[in-house]
């Protein structure tokens, strides 16, 4: 079974995934990562190489590599949201995540264009969201607990700015896929949120073929 979960930052896609993954057994890539390492790795380059450097980046990182922690910076998700508006970069992250999606067994995949791009065919498709308001409550108070101050309105400002870079992506911009199921996670807390999402999943697996 094949798991697609997109939606903007912040919305507890992430969450949901790795839930979902431990719940149906599955493998689970969080694919901001792959864009999140590129952007780490041309942080001091100069505006001139820039592009050239995450390309050549985006072809060599390791994915066995990732470090959540030192990729979860609000620093490194500009970056990260930077280096995704080149089409080559996309490109050359594109084949790993297809053949993670692809593997026998199945795979639950988070990001951006997971259920329109890199898995179109996946059994099962949500697109996550949440207000910006609850988005930068809940990761200015994530923020907080790992030490980080970043405060409710400027963590809202960085939100509704990389919305709007996400949104006007050059090299494709984000869209949900027809057949997403949309779960708003607005008014839910994670729990809740994982439970909508288990009763989708268990929905759209009870109408496949084969399932009888
Ligand atoms: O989900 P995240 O916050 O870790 O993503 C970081 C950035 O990476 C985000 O601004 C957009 C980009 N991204 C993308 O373009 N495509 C993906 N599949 C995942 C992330």
């Amino acid at each position: 079974m094949r798991i697609a979960i997109d939606g903007p930052a912040a919305s507890g896609k992430g969450t949901i995934a790795k839930g979902l993954a431990k719940t149906f057994n599955l493998p689970h890539l969080d694919t901001g990562l792959l864009y999140r390492a590129v952007g780490l790795t041309v942080r001091d380059v100069p505006e001139l190489n820039f592009e050239e450097e995450a390309i050549a980046a985006a072809r060599s990182i390791d994915p066995s590599q990732l470090d959540p922690e030192k990729l979860g910076r609000a620093k490194v998700a500009k970056l990260a949201s930077r280096v995704a508006r080149i089409p080559k970069v996309r490109e050359a992250l594109r084949d790993y995540q297809v053949n993670f999606a692809n593997q026998p067994g199945g795979a639950v995949l988070d990001g951006r264009d997971i259920g329109t791009t890199i898995c179109p065919d996946a059994e099962v498709k949500i697109f996550v969201t949440a207000s910006p308001e609850t988005r930068a409550r809940r990761r200015a108070d994530q923020m907080a607990s790992q030490g980080y101050d970043i405060g409710y309105d400027e963590m809202l400002r960085q939100i509704e700015s990389r919305d709007e870079a996400d949104r006007n992506n050059p090299a494709g911009a984000f869209y949900v896929a027809d057949e997403a199921h949309l779960l708003d996670t607005s008014q839910l807390d994670i729990e809740a949120a994982l439970r909508a999402a288990i009763a989708i999943v268990n929905q759209a697996m009870a109408g496949q073929p084969g399932s009888e």
